[in-house]
């Protein structure tokens, strides 16, 4: 699925949960916007009507409603919907497309928290996907913050944000480790006014789209 001729660009948000990422996400695409990009600003799971229906399934629900193995299956077959209808045909046409949430997740998510699965997530991702982002906006925050904030969200989708202080600390140890590994990533002290996170963000994005590393 590796994309051919000319391409936009392909921004995603990491964070843990109530990082405030969505928010940084939205930010952006409305700068980008008013500087006169076309953009499209999309999440995961979802992002496609095949996509949304399979969000519904694996967000909602008890939480021992899918093992490890179905749930990541389940990402993988949502984000192949996504790719194919939503994120692929934006970049072909030459758009900014802007991801709440992508693999990393997943790398995360599923690869650390529920079992050593994160081999099986990368060769997942090889066979099915096999797209990465281009540049990546990790908003890294303190869990105990994070985690306050995503809790007392209206919106709160069961099944993930009942996730303790615990795992909380250990997903943001799994973004870091990637953001060091990876060139695409940027890290961003997420602990501050959204303003002034917003204000980072896009001047790290306007300078990476005029001259794309
Ligand atoms: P959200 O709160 O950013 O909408 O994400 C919903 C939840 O889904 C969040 O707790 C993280 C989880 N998730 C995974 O476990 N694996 C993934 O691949 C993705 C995209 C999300």
């Amino acid at each position: 699925m590796v994309p051919t001729g000319p391409r936009g660009a392909f921004l995603t948000f990491e964070g843990i949960d109530g990082s405030g990422k969505s928010t940084q996400a939205r930010r952006l695409a409305e700068e980008l916007r008013a500087a006169g990009r076309d953009v499209v600003l999309t999440r995961e799971p979802g992002g496609s009507p095949g996509a949304e229906e399979i969000r519904n399934l694996l967000l909602n629900g008890d939480p021992d409603r899918w093992s490890a193995e179905t749930e990541l299956l389940m990402f993988t077959a949502a984000r192949r919907d996504h790719v194919e209808r939503t994120i692929q045909p934006a970049l072909e046409a030459g758009k900014v497309v802007i991801c709440d949430r992508f693999v990393d997740s997943t790398r995360v998510y599923q690869g650390i928290t529920r079992g050593a699965l994160r081999g099986t997530v990368d060769a997942l991702h090889a066979m099915m996907i096999g797209i990465e982002a281009d540049l990546t906006f990790l908003i890294d925050m303190d869990p105990e913050a994070a985690l306050a904030r995503a809790t007392t969200r209206p919106d709160a989708e069961e099944r993930f944000e009942s996730f303790g202080l615990e795992l909380q600390a250990t997903l943001r140890e799994g973004f870091l480790d990637l953001a060091r590994r990876a060139r695409r990533f940027r890290v961003i002290d997420g602990a501050r006014p959204a303003e002034e996170i917003g204000a980072d963000v896009t001047r790290i994005a306007h300078s990476f789209l005029e001259t794309p590393a």
